[in-house]
């Protein structure tokens, strides 16, 4: 039996959680339960990440303190986790006396073996918050281009990054005042020492993907600078200790005792089990000579790649404790093939879906999505509602429910003494292998397929024994049970294999098979000669009704609720990091989709007159326009409203064309701009028409 504990990454206190949250949280989930299932001692924890600045302007704007503030996010966060059946086995607080016990003790080590400095560092401070501004809480004119109100570290119209102090006319966001240069002292962490050990670490031991492992040696190619781990007060954190009572206090960089939380979790967790049949032993977990007899694995986001795979090891290398076995990036959640978008109302919060939909459909379709890969995962809401009502309801469920009802009638639950076909369950039983090695290497779309194809044989095999029919013939009451007794125990192991994903689905089924164990070892023992009991619907399909009304319930929840305070101590420390340039694309992907107003100037909209609107022969989504837009040739435009409109409705209409959109080549011709309609293809478009008197031509401003 393996000795195994898992992390997820911790989630900010100062936010709720939302679908890219749980990529993760489901990913490990159900890797750690996969894991369980196949016999071993594995340990689940997370926590909040409960310092740093962001959080302690999102309490002073709630007129809270930051430990209500804490408090209060954290049973929300654990409310949500809950509802997605994110089973830890600890969830905590960096803010404990456990993370400071151990910060303190890795901070000592660390400067006691030299690998601390200290050095002053000029930054820009707000003269009437009296704080230094961290980069997003800095904006003012981008020293390259001109654009007005970029943020401190990088500019969103020209895309150049620079310092804070090289912004024009910079104004603190928290204030409006203009910021002054001050200087300080900061603590720093000598990273570069560890440059050679961490080649060796990153490169050994498949501690890493393969893609990871390579964009950690373009950080090695540019070089590795020392990690600047202190921030100065105000600051809502742990104080550096042993620092000169002379000088003002100094508080560990909110990144610096992150991490730790995951040791801080653990031994809450090691305390809570103590003396009871489940205890745990932290030595054996985190003491450097144990380190090959248990094993830790953190799963993480790509965008955090830098202070796990580099920061983290270093840290624990140099203050003598065991470092991870295996670090597992993913990539991040778009959904129908963009970034998620407030306005668009794919900004989902996980209470939001909750709310409309079971989360096990989420957990499924995330498995059938995910890989090994660092790579993003889209959630394409057609694809989710065809995928999760064809496989799961579709193929999988009406296995039961197409075998249950005559063994339950007719041969009061009891399935057949002998397997009449036993190279078909031996061949479901033997795919197990296959699918165990799939969740552990966590290919976990290679195991839903894996599961499908064993739902596909199933089925095929009840339509070729057609029971129903059967039940007809008089003498076939021997066969009829037989067949069903088959599917009913092919049913049985994809309840096996399903578990890790669909675990309340199948602690129902459990009941309907009337068993009471789903670990991967019991798909060898076959139901015999076993009663089950009545069958009840398992899983209902998804109402396309329920994924509009969510995508609707989103768009004004998120109106209505306060954007979290970005997590501006992050900002700084990622700029200083290649991570953060190449994959800025946020962990929690939680900034706003804005545009600067260069970027809308550059979208060119004119008045135009529907001269013609027609159907298009073999196209069933596409109208075709021409259009007058005040040029010398009408335009031709396609656009995919046909099943809202009958052409004849919108002739001569004055409608909107995006005039100088790249033409795009079709396969019914060249569409020459885009009509604008308000809505989405899935519940109504409706074309923005204008007063008759606009002229054509005009240009929208
Ligand atoms: O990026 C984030 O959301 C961080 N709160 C993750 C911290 S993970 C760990 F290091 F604590
Ligand atoms: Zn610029």
């Amino acid at each position: 039996m393996r000795e195994i504990l898992v992390t997820s990454a911790l989630p900010y206190a100062n936010g709720y959680i939302h679908l890219g949250h749980l990529v993760e949280y489901i990913q490990t989930d159900i890797w750690v339960r996969a894991m369980k299932a196949q016999g071993h001692q594995v340990t689940y924890v997370c926590a909040d990440d409960a310092h740093g600045t962001a959080i302690m302007l999102k309490a002073e704007a709630n007129g809270v303190t930051p430990e209500e503030q804490i408090a209060s996010v954290k049973a929300s966060h654990e409310a949500d986790f809950s509802k997605f059946l994110i089973n830890f086995d600890n969830y905590h607080s960096t803010h404990s006396e456990e993370n400071k016990q151990f910060s303190e003790l890795i901070y000592r080590r660390l400067n006691d073996a030299g690998h601390i400095s200290t050095k002053d560092v000029e930054q820009l401070f707000d003269p009437e918050k009296q704080l230094f501004l961290a980069d997003r809480f800095v904006k003012g004119t981008c020293p390259e281009c001109g654009a007005l109100d970029q943020y401190g570290d990088n500019c969103e119209v020209c895309g150049t990054t620079y310092d804070a102090t090289d912004l024009k006319d910079p104004y603190s966001t928290l204030s409006d005042a203009t910021p002054i240069l001050k200087t300080s002292k900061h603590y720093f962490f000598d990273l570069p020492e560890f440059e050679q050990f961490l080649k060796d670490w990153t490169r050994s031991d498949n501690r890493l993907q393969t893609s990871v492992a390579n964009k950690l040696q373009e950080w090695f190619d540019a070089g590795l600078t020392s990690w600047d781990i202190s921030r100065d007060a105000p600051y809502f954190g742990f104080q550096i200790p042993d620092t000169p009572s002379d000088e003002p206090d100094k508080y560990f960089y909110v990144w610096l005792d992150a991490p730790v939380g995951y040791m801080a979790s653990f031994q809450n967790l090691c305390d809570k089990r103590k003396g009871t049949e489940n205890e745990l032993d932290f030595d054996r977990y985190w003491m450097q000579e144990n380190e090959h007899k248990t094993e830790v694995y953190h799963f993480i986001g790509k965008d955090i790649v830098y202070f796990h795979a580099l920061f983290w090891p270093a840290m624990l290398a140099g203050s003598e404790l065991r470092t991870p076995t295996g670090v597992f990036a993913h990539g991040f959640l778009m959904v129908n093939g963009e970034k998620m978008s407030k306005s668009r109302g794919t900004f989902i919060k996980a209470e939001t879906y909750a709310d409309h939909l079971h989360p096990e459909y989420l957990r499924y379709y995330f498995a059938s999505k995910l890989s090994d890969k660092v790579e993003d995962i889209n959630l394409d809401l057609e694809d989710f509602m065809q995928k999760v009502n064809s496989d799961l309801v579709g193929k999988v469920v009406n296995i039961a429910s197409r075998s249950a009802g005559f063994l339950v009638k007719k041969y009061d639950g009891m399935l057949s003494e002998v397997c009449v076909e036993s190279d078909l369950l031996e061949d479901i039983t033997k795919t197990g292998d296959e699918i165990a090695a799939a969740y552990e290497n966590r290919e976990f779309s290679r195991a839903m397929r894996l599961i499908m194809q064993c739902a596909d044989k199933a089925n095929e095999y009840i339509d070729e024994k057609k029971p129903w029919a059967l039940a007809k013939v008089e003498g076939a009451e021997q066969e009829v049970q037989d067949v069903c007794s088959v599917a009913i125990n092919i049913f049985r192991q994809l309840m096996v294999y399903l578990a890790p994903v669909l675990p309340e689905l199948t602690a129902n089924a459990k009941a309907f098979l009337n068993i009471d164990d789903l670990s991967f070892a019991s798909r060898n023992q076959w139901l015999l000669g076993h009663k089950i009991n009545k069958f009840k619907p398992l899983m209902q399909r998804i109402e396309e009704k329920d994924v509009a009304a969510m995508v609707e319930a989103s768009k004004e929840s998120l109106a209505q609720t306060a954007t979290p305070v970005a997590n501006a101590d992050n900002t700084s420390a990622k700029k200083n990091t290649p991570s953060a340039k190449e994959a800025n694309t946020g962990s929690d992907n939680e900034q706003a989709d804005y545009i600067g107003i260069e970027d809308f100037a550059k979208v060119e909209m004119k008045v135009a007159h529907v001269l013609a609107c027609n159907h298009v022969e073999g196209a069933d989504k596409l109208l075709q326009f021409t259009l007058d837009v005040g040029e010398d040739k009408p335009r031709n435009v396609f656009s995919g409203i046909r099943k809202f409109y009958e052409p004849e409705q919108l002739l001569n209409k004055k409608v909107i064309c995006v005039t100088n959109l790249a033409p795009r080549k079709m396969k019914f011709g060249i569409s020459e701009g885009m009509v604008l309609s308000t809505g989405n293809p899935k519940t109504g478009l409706t074309v923005v028409t204008l007063p008759d008197d606009c002229v054509i031509g005009d240009v929208l401003a």
